[in-house]
């Protein structure tokens, strides 16, 4: 059983990655911190709220995190691509209420779980980095490992032509957590451009009605492959690279991976360009310092699993 204390900026993807930690047998979700990204981080909070709530699962905990990046600088948000508030044509019911966390109680669960808890971030970089300059990077360290969607490695980026939405947003941060993580696994845009999933999937989920949420990604997931039809013609369905970086953990061997230290570009020219030596002879780096990069992975595999988990009972 895996403990995931996952930061998130739910938006879509992230929030079919809740979904999916909710419903599988071996990850239990210990705490979930929301920020600003795809939306504000008042709506990233209500609509992790709403799923917990929607699973019965008021238990565990919703953090607030950051509200902009380090920079100070005003945030863009994507409504085009995630929905006005998030969760596409859905939002939580009027008079929905319930109680969000102080991000203390983001270090509370790292020094409960210590080396048992894994952090994925599939969001900003903001809180996870705001983290390890509040607590020190040996007490963020304590988890046993961090897993981080984002980056686009050799291959072209969806902010820019280099850039990928996470990384970009707050590369300061991002290049932060790399510096002072261990253990760090990234799962890329390279690889979760590639797990998407179609129309007839979505529909076939939805039609199973057997868990709160198979009937709730209907209308979230329509949304989203429509957004992908104006973002990248051509594509039969659309992405959800929040949930590839959950699968990843659970699914080691699906994926092909190459090790290499990995910096952030925080300059304007090539702002959120994820930066590595993949020369045959890369420069050697001190063990600790290299972070593991997704570059292949198995989709048919994912997308077996996928359907598998998301059609569970809960
Ligand atoms: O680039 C993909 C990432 O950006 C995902 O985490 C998605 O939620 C968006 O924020
Ligand atoms: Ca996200």
């Amino acid at each position: 059983m895996k403990k995931v204390l996952l930061f998130g900026d739910p938006g879509i993807d992230d929030a079919i990655a809740i979904m999916y930690a909710l419903l599988h047998p071996e990850i239990e979700l210990v705490g979930v911190v929301a920020s600003y990204g795809n939306v504000n981080e008042k709506q990233a909070t209500d609509n992790a709220a709403y799923l917990l709530q929607l699973a019965g699962r008021q238990d565990i905990p919703v953090i607030r995190g950051a509200k902009g990046p380090f920079s100070g600088e005003l945030v863009t948000y994507y409504p085009e691509i995630h929905g006005p508030e998030g969760l596409g044509p859905i939002r939580p019911p009027e008079g929905f209420s319930y109680q969000a966390q102080d991000f203390g109680a983001v270090f509370d669960i790292i020094a409960k779980y210590k080396d048992e808890l894994t952090i994925v971030d599939v969001g900003r970089s903001t809180s996870l980095a705001t983290a390890y300059i509040l607590a020190g990077a040996d007490q963020i360290n304590r988890s046993s490992a961090v897993y981080l969607m984002g980056g686009s490695f050799l291959h072209p980026g969806n902010v820019t032509a280099e850039a990928e939405a996470n990384f970009h947003g707050d590369p300061i941060a991002t290049d932060l957590v790399l510096e002072k993580g261990r253990n760090i696994t990234i799962i890329p845009l390279n690889v979760t451009g590639d797990a998407v999933v179609s129309q007839q999937v979505i529909d076939w989920i939805a039609n199973q009605k057997t868990n709160p949420f198979t009937s709730l990604m209907k209308p979230i997931m329509d949304f989203y492959i429509e957004a992908y039809k104006e973002l990248s013609p051509g594509l039969e369905g659309a992405p959800i690279h929040d949930a590839l970086a959950l699968f990843a953990l659970l699914n080691p061997d699906a994926f092909g991976y190459l090790s290499r230290r990995v910096r952030v570009d925080t300059s304007n020219l090539s702002r959120g360009k994820a930066i590595a030596d993949f020369r045959t002879k890369p420069e050697e780096e001190p063990p600790e310092t290299l972070d593991r990069i997704a570059l292949t992975f198995n989709y048919d595999v994912f997308l077996e699993d996928f359907v598998k988990i998301m059609t569970r009972r809960l």
